[in-house]
């Protein structure tokens, strides 16, 4: 019997417990499903950054934890869990940050707000240039990143995507790397962040990089908070050179009540709803990398912790 201790929230327990134990069944493994359990019988963890779990070093021949979560940054670095961890890459994650994206990017390149007229506005017409003349940059190529660059691509856009090592994506223009940045800037009409958190990506959107946007860029923001400095960012909706930014992540979460991004005018808000990752789907990575496991593979989706994601 393999000891699968999930440490996460009673919300996601009710959410993932069936799946898992279907997944784990279809798998031909044979798992107590547990959230209570002497943690020295606990062979895999299933974790997520919300729940309470803090200190691995009661779990003592634990094997591998397996993320629900894609971004990593609040485990990755914490020294008390010295075996493999991977992080969440499942299609359902995916599928729900193409649209939410492509959502949002239709949004700034149709100009959808001044459509929406109200009765003392003007028949102001404006017809938006087709999506092949609008340029969109995608800073980071990962799971997420590419098949929105995939997806903006099939719809015509003009995408550039940035990672820290060369990739090759289908539709994108890919640069990568410090000098490949500068370049990259100057195709962000619209610019999306699907970069992980990590020491190297800490503000990569400051003052300078910002100056580097076309005039009148719209951001929108699903990676994380620190990804931008938000000063920087404010300052740079004040002086007109952004346009727009929609910011589905922050520093602090909630974000705080009095923060000026709230009444922004030029800011829309989104509560950390960009994607979210599937039970039906994730749970067959779950069960499937604790198979591998056990039969001595590695588990795939493992985090690079000298990367930190
Ligand atoms: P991946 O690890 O698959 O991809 C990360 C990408 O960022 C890679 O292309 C990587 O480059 C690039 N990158 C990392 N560091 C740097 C750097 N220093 N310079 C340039 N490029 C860099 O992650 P995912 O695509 O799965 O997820 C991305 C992020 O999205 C998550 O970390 C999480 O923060 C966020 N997220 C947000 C959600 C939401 O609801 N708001 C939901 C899910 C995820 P390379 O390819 O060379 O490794
Ligand atoms: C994630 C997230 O990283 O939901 O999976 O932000």
């Amino acid at each position: 019997m393999i000891n699968v201790f999930f440490a996460s929230t009673h919300s996601d327990w009710a959410e993932f417990s069936d799946a898992l134990r279907s997944a784990f069944a279809a798998a031909d493994l044979e798992v107590n499903l547990t959230r209570d359990i002497d943690p020295a019988l606990v062979d895999y963890i299933v974790y997520a950054p919300t729940g309470w779990l803090k200190d691995f070093t009661p779990f003592t021949r634990l094997k591998g934890v397996q993320s629900l979560w894609a971004g990593v940054e609040k485990i990755v670095g914490n020294e008390t869990l010295q075996v493999p961890l991977a992080r969440m890459v499942d299609s359902g994650l995916r599928e729900g940050m193409v649209e939410y994206c492509v959502g949002h990017v239709l949004r700034y390149h149709l100009g959808m707000d001044q459509d929406v007229l109200r009765k003392d506005a003007s028949w102001d017409i404006h017809v938006p240039p087709l999506a092949r003349d609008r340029s969109v940059l995608i800073l980071g190529l990962g799971a997420l990143g590419a098949a929105v660059g995939e997806a903006l691509s099939a719809l015509n856009f003009n995408v550039t995507g940035w990672s820290r090592s060369p990739k090759e994506v289908a539709g994108v223009r890919c640069l990568a790397g410090e000098a490949g940045l500068d370049e990259a800037l100057g195709a962000g009409e619209i610019v999306v962040l699907l970069l992980p958190q990590t020491p190297q990506t800490d503000n990569v959107l400051n003052a300078e990089r910002l100056a580097k946007l076309p005039s009148g860029a719209c951001i929108l923001n699903p990676g994380r908070g620190p990804l931008i400095d938000d000063d920087a960012l404010l300052a740079g909706l004040e002086n007109g050179h952004i346009a727009h930014a929609t910011l589905d992540v922050f520093r602090v979460e909630p974000l705080p009540e009095d923060h000026p991004y709230w009444a922004h005018p030029k800011v829309t808000v989104t509560p950390h709803i960009a994607s979210d990752t599937r039970p039906a789907s994730a749970a067959k990575l779950v069960a499937d990398n604790i198979r591998r496991a056990e039969a001595g593979e590695p588990m795939l989706h493992t985090v690079d912790r000298s990367l930190g994601y």
